[in-house]
Order: C-alpha cells, then sequence, then structure tokens
C-alpha cells in the first residue's frame, strides 16, 4: 500500500469518540470518516467495545488497544464507536488517552428535539470539571436545525474533520459520473490537451439529457464539468444548471502533454518506468500525480457532500479519484481502474456502503486505457474497477439509440 502522510500532520495521535443516539447515524458517520481519512492518506482504524461475537471489550483493555496502535508508524486517527456512551463520559476519556499524548475530539450528532439537555448541564459539568486540567474538545452538531457548537478546536486536523462532518448532506441522493464524450485527441491516441469531441462523443453528448432525465425523474440536478472543452461540449445539451470547476481538469501530463504512450515511453524512458512503479505518486515533469489531483479535488469532495443531486463530467484520472473516495480504493490500485468512455456510473450512498449503477451506452468508443507495463492502448482492459463496485449491487443495461 503507497501511504504518504499528509504534511504537517506526523505527530499529531487523535482520537475521534463518537457520539449519537442513533445506531445508524453513528454507522454511517464512521464509515465516511474513514473512508476520507483513507483517502487522504490519513493513517485510521475504527475501534468498538464489542467483539464480534457482541461480547463487551473490557475498558481498560479497548484503552491498551488503542494506544497499542498508536505505536505502530503513521498512526494518525482512531475512532471510537462505542455503545450508550455520553458526552459526559468525556472526562474519563480525555484524561486516559491524555497520558499517552494522543488528543481527543468528541462528535456527538443528535436530534434537536431529543435530549435537549445535553448542550446545557452535562456540557457545563464537563467543561466545569475540576479533574480536567483542560477543557474538553468537542463538536455538537444538530441534526434538524444543523445548529453547531464547538470547542476547543486547536489544530488543522481536528478542524478539517469538523469542516468534513458539517458538510455531510444525510439525506437521499445520488451522484452521477462520466468522462467526458470521446474526442479528437482519444482517437489519436493523445493524452491531455485541450480538443474537442470526435463525432461519436457528440452522439454521447447528446444521448446524454435522455438517459439523465430516465434516471433523475423530475428531482434537481446540478451538472460539474471541467474548463476543458470536451467535458462543456459534452454538457452542451443537459437542461440543468452547470458549474465548470478548474479542480476538475485532467492531470495535468506537464512536458508530456499532448503524447502518446508510445512518444512519451521513446521520449522519456526513465519516467515512463517510474510512472508505472508506482503511478499514484509519479509526478510528470512539470505536471501532476495522482496524489496531487487528490489535494486538488478534495473541496470538490466537500461541496459534493454538502450538494444533493450532482452530474460529473470530467476525465478519466480525475473520476479515478473521486471514485476512490466514494468507494474506498486503495490508493495504489485507484490509477489503474477502467473507467470507460460513453458509460454513466451512478453512485448512492446509504448508511451501509455505496450502491453502484453502471449504464453502459451502445455508442462505440476507443479505449484509452495502457496496461501497466507497456505503451499500448488495451482495446478490452480488465474491468479493475467492478472488484470495487460489488459492496451493494452492480448493474449494467444498454441504452438503444
Ligand atoms: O492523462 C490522461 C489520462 O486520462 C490519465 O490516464 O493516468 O492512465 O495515463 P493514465
Amino acid at each position: 500500500m503507497t501511504l504518504k502522510i499528509v504534511d504537517g500532520m506526523e505527530n499529531k495521535k487523535l482520537c475521534l469518540i463518537m457520539v449519537t443516539e442513533d445506531e445508524r447515524d453513528k454507522c454511517f458517520l464512521t464509515q465516511k470518516l474513514t473512508r476520507y481519512m483513507g483517502w487522504l492518506a490519513i493513517r485510521c482504524k475504527v475501534f468498538k467495545d464489542r467483539d464480534i461475537q457482541g461480547i463487551e471489550i473490557k475498558f481498560d483493555d479497548l484503552v491498551t488497544n488503542v494506544c497499542e496502535w498508536f505505536k505502530e508508524e503513521h498512526t494518525t486517527v482512531a475512532i471510537l464507536d462505542l455503545e450508550n456512551i455520553k458526552l459526559s463520559d468525556g472526562p474519563k476519556y480525555d484524561s486516559i488517552f491524555r497520558r499517552d499524548h494522543i488528543d481527543t475530539l468528541f462528535v456527538e450528532y443528535i436530534g434537536d428535539e431529543a435530549n435537549q439537555d445535553t448542550l446545557s448541564t452535562p456540557l457545563e459539568s464537563i467543561t466545569s470539571n475540576k479533574e480536567l486540567t483542560d477543557p474538553l474538545s468537542y463538536v455538537v452538531l444538530r441534526k434538524e436545525s444543523k445548529d453547531i457548537l464547538v470547542n476547543k478546536v486547536e489544530n488543522y486536523l481536528q478542524t478539517r474533520i469538523i469542516f468534513y462532518v458539517l458538510n455531510i448532506n444525510m439525506e437521499n441522493k445520488s451522484i452521477w459520473l462520466s468522462r467526458h464524450g470521446e474526442s479528437v485527441f482519444n482517437l489519436e491516441e493523445k493524452i491531455g490537451g485541450d480538443s474537442s469531441l470526435s463525432p461519436r462523443g457528440q452522439k454521447y453528448a447528446q444521448l446524454l439529457p435522455d438517459l439523465i432525465t430516465k434516471e433523475i425523474g423530475e428531482s434537481p440536478l446540478i451538472v460539474w464539468t471541467s474548463t476543458l472543452r470536451r467535458t462543456q461540449e459534452t454538457a452542451k445539451y443537459l437542461p440543468y444548471k452547470k458549474l465548470a470547476w478548474k479542480a476538475l481538469d485532467e492531470l495535468d501530463a506537464g512536458v508530456c502533454d499532448g503524447m502518446t504512450y508510445k512518444e512519451i515511453e521513446e521520449e522519456y524512458p526513465e519516467d515512463f518506468k517510474a510512472r508505472d512503479d508506482d503511478k499514484y505518486q509519479y509526478r510528470y515533469r512539470g505536471g501532476e500525480s495522482y496524489a496531487d489531483v487528490v489535494n486538488r479535488i478534495e473541496p470538490v469532495i466537500m461541496e459534493l457532500e454538502r450538494q444533493e443531486n450532482v452530474l460529473i463530467i470530467t476525465h478519466q484520472a480525475v473520476l479515478r479519484c473521486i471514485y476512490a473516495y466514494f468507494m474506498n480504493v486503495p490508493q495504489g490500485e485507484s490509477p489503474w481502474m477502467t473507467i470507460p468512455l460513453h458509460t454513466l456510473i451512478k453512485l448512492t450512498p446509504t448508511t451501509d456502503g455505496v450502491k453502484v449503477t453502471r449504464i453502459k451506452t451502445d455508442i462505440p468508443a476507443v479505449s484509452t486505457y495502457k496496461e501497466k507495463g507497456s505503451s499500448d492502448i488495451t482495446s478490452n482492459p480488465s474491468n479493475l474497477s467492478s472488484k470495487y463496485a460489488n459492496i451493494l449491487e452492480e448493474v449494467s443495461t444498454i441504452q438503444k439509440i
């Protein structure tokens, strides 16, 4: 597994303690936070106070397990998913972990009506607790009103986690992903550039409104594209509000922009090999790596979490990064996933995972997939991404035109 710790977080150890009334909320938030941390290469693990058989793990054993895990390399965040924990248990946890230089952050997610005293009495007593040398760090989020109460949030990692949780929209929604239609550069086997759609790519653009309307009906939708011509031409006929993000532009191939893989192999053989050896971290001369793309699209992910239904029309490398976020695909594998042209992918987050539906059109398109160790374009790539699509189910339908 390729792991690179986000700069400035090497020495931070944080125990995130989830406090919810509803078990499903806890499950959903824990699952999302774990995925988000993994995607940002922040090493994170969930600890429960019950084993697989449901037998309670003693408090002292749980603390020992967490502290032992934190002794491993690059461990940064432990998420405590405990039964019946209350914010008033805070001082106990805080003082124990503090001894091992582990910060704690309580994340409480509660309804507006229920547990009304949580914000007043227990917190008052917690913050005035004489045993506490320092006040607790916590965030209380009210489900319906979205009111929040934040106390003693003191570093970048905690701020980032809170910002993420604040942005999560728990409503039912779907996210549709599509590459742009086949482009002129795709036909010429060239990477990058800013070419227009091929005639088949234009056909896909014309089909897209029907495809989407069939899916979404009357529900609202917003369409996000990159700033490049091929994505905007693909979105051209869609009757929805559109937004072009620079952050959704294709991975910048630097000096190799506009070249074919064969030309890159001939002109920059060492780079060609280095990229195959570690495609996630390899940064093109004067360009970007997949790791760079993940960092650049983080604001897009944040906004995506806040929004309702969104259709994103962007590029192969960017879609691999977005797909990896939702499907928890390891860094080493995500740059090798196949995301074919002229295929719409629907992701529906649920409390149990993400449901994936693929709608493959019958408009032919070239493959742009290069296998590891070769500069040839593979016409029938092994579909690695399907391995990660089976969290719930995968459906493929052919759309006749
Ligand atoms: O550079 C253009 C491609 O969309 C990215 O594909 O990372 O498999 O070379 P690649």
